[in-house]
């Protein structure tokens, strides 16, 4: 187990290569823009974690970012080569982790979300440890179908605008309106206040970490006699056949009136037409509303992944 800082991008190549042909195959994700990233981090010797070192090349690794006061573990990978020691030694990985985040000064809050991961195959180093564990879906849907079914009735008096700088701000307040006591602001802190959202939609729409951000199929939704936004929908292109819906909210006055699923038609078309042949998303099991209303749509579960919180 070594610090993952004594290694550049070449030490880690191999080993991001057999992780981006994963990415590619499961989850239908171009992994090549959070490849370069991870290497040139590698690079700068930036980027905190271990690694397992056999044989002269890198076999396993995990990362972290700090955010304040929050460590969030970014990644957990092990070579598909180590075959049955796999799981193990990416558990092994894991507790040296969260030992050192939950042993850093200041640190308060650590999340994970590993979506190569299936549910519980790597669970057993965060339930020693406390965390909390909530199961999430991974769920896909052919484009056309989504926005056939979608349907295109507009409830009256509300205006569906694409993506625009200008939204930044209102679009932050309203994902800590729709979030509040919602169990995905258990999940991800950031929800819980507008200057948290705003960083969560300047990673969406500004860095290429969720994909490449498409502001002509994420749209906002106003209600023109008041002028307030009252949701919106955000999806980026994962790969060049695959859009991801990275956020879909409503506020409460407003759901259960066909918004939700008029947002999702309406980003499926833009989509379509720009060549997606599927979309995906993911949704916190416990969310009813918002898992009826997907698989009422036609998406279907592909993958079941965990998401892992500890506060001290
Ligand atoms: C999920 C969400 C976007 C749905 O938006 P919405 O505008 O209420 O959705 P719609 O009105 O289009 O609902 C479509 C379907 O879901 C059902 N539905 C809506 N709200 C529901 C609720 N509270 N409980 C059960 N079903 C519900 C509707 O009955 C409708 O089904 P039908 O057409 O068969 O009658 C909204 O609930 C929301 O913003 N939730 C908080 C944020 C969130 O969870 N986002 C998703 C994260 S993955």
């Amino acid at each position: 187990m070594l610090d993952l800082r004594h290694f550049s991008g070449a030490d880690l190549r191999t080993l991001i290569e057999e992780e981006a042909a994963e990415w590619n195959r499961e989850l239908h994700w171009d992994y090549s823009a959070s490849a370069e990233m991870i290497l040139r981090y590698a690079d700068s010797r930036i980027l905190p974690g271990y690694a397992l070192h056999e044989r002269g090349s890198i076999s396993a690794y995990s990362f972290f970012v700090y955010e304040g006061n929050k460590a969030v573990i970014g990644d957990c990978f092990a070579s598909p080569t180590l075959a049955e020691e796999r799981i193990e030694l990416q558990q092994h990985l894991l507790v040296h982790v969260i030992e050192t985040l939950q042993q850093t000064p200041g640190i308060t809050r650590i999340e994970a979300q590993l979506l190569l991961q299936m549910s519980g195959t790597l669970a057993s180093p965060f339930d020693d440890e406390g965390f909390q564990r909530y199961r999430r879906l991974f769920m896909n849907v052919a484009a056309r179908k989504l926005y056939k079914k979608g349907g295109q009735e507009r409830p009256p008096g509300i205006k569906l605008q694409i993506w625009q700088e200008a939204h930044f701000q209102p679009a932050s307040n309203l994902i800590t309106r729709c979030y509040a006591g919602h169990v995905d602001s258990l999940i991800n802190d950031q929800y819980r206040t507008a200057s948290g959202s705003l960083r969560f939609l300047n990673n969406i729409v500004r860095f290429p970490g969720c994909g490449s951000f498409e502001p002509t199929a994420s749209f906002v939704a106003t209600d023109e006699a008041s002028g307030q936004m009252i949701g919106l929908i955000l999806c980026s292109r994962v790969r060049s056949d695959m859009g991801h819906v990275t956020q879909i909210c409503v506020v409460p006055q407003y759901r259960g009136t066909g918004l939700g699923r008029l947002l999702l038609a309406a980003s499926a078309e833009q989509m379509d037409r720009l060549g997606a042949r599927n979309i995906t998303l993911t949704v916190t099991e416990p969310n009813k509303p918002a898992v009826d209303l997907y698989r009422g749509l036609g998406f279907e579960t592909e993958r079941t992944f965990d998401a892992f919180v500890w506060e001290s």
